[in-house]
């Protein structure tokens, strides 16, 4: 979503990859008595998302657990159709249906996953999974020196050096670190465009974190890759990310570069988030608890502004239409859904009417 005004340093560099109105709704299965009704509920998991990938930078998700951040992955990964919207690769829709189309899309758009132990077969070496990569994208050369140097490239990239001490290791020989780098280095073995990457440090020890968010950072650099890097830890993203778009209940309610979107939040939802992380340069006991209420359910979201119920700002007209992004003025690209930032008037700038269990 590049809605602001002034265009950021990231705004002109080539976009790679981009999702355009995304949406995905996930259908319930009918029990009982709703078999006998015509309609399906489903899950409103993504709504209407739009996010660009830029060679050479990272592209932060931030938001809470449930909020269709890997929804989102998986939708710009191809692992299942959207339910409308568009991904564009270079400008082009993307159509990956079947598998050799499915494999031509994921040479050029890799996933790493949250947990590296699921991620890697335990009965096979780090030898094998890579061979496997480069093999399946056409990557191991011609002959037996050109796989070994290959796996050595591959492994010396990820920092696991000296190569040979780790290339015949099974997952089980490897700390979690360890594990994540050489599914990264899988990853890398399609010699892939865009890195999508799911949590990749939430299963790791917090000691060793930074060291895998340096490697991403540098890959994205020496690589030129776009890197978009899924966090519920929206510190992080000021630290890593070029530029940040968080998601409330599926849908991104803020963007901009990482800079201006956390020291500057404008969406009560970031303030929210940013109030309840933790910060080491702020008194415990100036830090909240995270707010009141819940994300809302994604079966029967609240209309208007998900995130209404628990907004202390909320309008009638936040109850009634969902708000487009407004751009504002303080940063290259920022950008808020939220009214706060249109022209609302009259009954509409009204607090909403008590519900019902309030008046009760
Ligand atoms: N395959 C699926 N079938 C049904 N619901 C799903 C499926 N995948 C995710 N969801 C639902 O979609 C919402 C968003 O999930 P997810 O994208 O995993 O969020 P996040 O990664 O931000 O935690 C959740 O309510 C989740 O239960
Ligand atoms: S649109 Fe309304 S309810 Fe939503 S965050 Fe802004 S003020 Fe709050
Ligand atoms: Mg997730």
């Amino acid at each position: 979503m590049t809605t602001g005004t002034t265009p950021s340093a990231s705004e002109t560099t080539e976009v790679v990859l981009e999702a355009d109105g995304l949406t995905k709704h996930f259908p319930i299965r009918k029990r009982g008595r709703e078999l006998l009704s015509r309609t399906t509920r489903a899950v409103r998991a993504v709504e209407d998302v739009d996010l660009r990938l830029r060679r050479g930078r990272v592209t932060a998700l931030v938001g809470e657990s449930g909020s269709g951040k890997s929804t989102v992955a998986r939708l710009l990964a191809q692992l299942y159709p959207q339910t409308s919207g568009a991904v564009r690769l270079h400008g082009e829709p993307v159509d990956a249906r079947g598998s050799r189309r499915f494999r031509a899309y994921s040479k050029r758009v890799q996933m790493i996953f949250q947990d590296p132990f699921a991620s890697l077969n335990p009965v096979h070496t780090v030898r094998y999974h890579l061979t496997r990569a480069l093999k399946i994208h056409g990557n191991a050369g011609s002959s037996a020196q050109d796989l070994e140097r290959a796996l050595a490239d591959l492994l010396t990239r990820v920092q696991l050096t000296p190569p040979e001490r780790y290339v015949d290791k099974f997952p089980h020989e490897l700390s979690g670190g360890q594990r994540q780098r050489v599914a990264i280095a899988r990853a890398l073995g399609a010699d892939p465009e865009v890195l999508l990457a799911d949590e990749p440090v939430s299963m790791l020890d917090v000691s060793i974190r930074l060291g895998v968010l340096n490697l991403l950072r540098d890959l994205k650099e020496r690589l030129r890759l776009a890197v978009l890097y899924i966090t519920h830890d929206i510190a992080s993203a000021r630290y890593f990310a070029d530029e940040t778009f968080v998601m409330y209940a599926g849908r991104v309610v803020e963007g901009g570069d990482s800079e201006t979107v956390t020291q500057r939040p404008a969406h009560p939802y970031t303030q929210l988030l940013i109030d309840s992380a933790p910060d080491p340069d702020r008194p415990a006991a100036e830090e909240k608890d995270g707010g009141t209420g819940e994300p809302p359910s994604l079966i029967s979201p609240p209309a208007g502004c998900r995130f209404n119920p628990r907004c202390p700002h909320a309008m009638r007209v936040c109850t009634r239409e969902v708000p487009p992004p407004f751009p504002i003025d303080d940063g290259p690209g920022h950008f808020a859904a939220c009214w706060l930032y249109g022209e609302v008037t009259g009954a509409d700038a009204e607090k909403p009417r008590a519900s019902r269990e309030e008046v009760l």
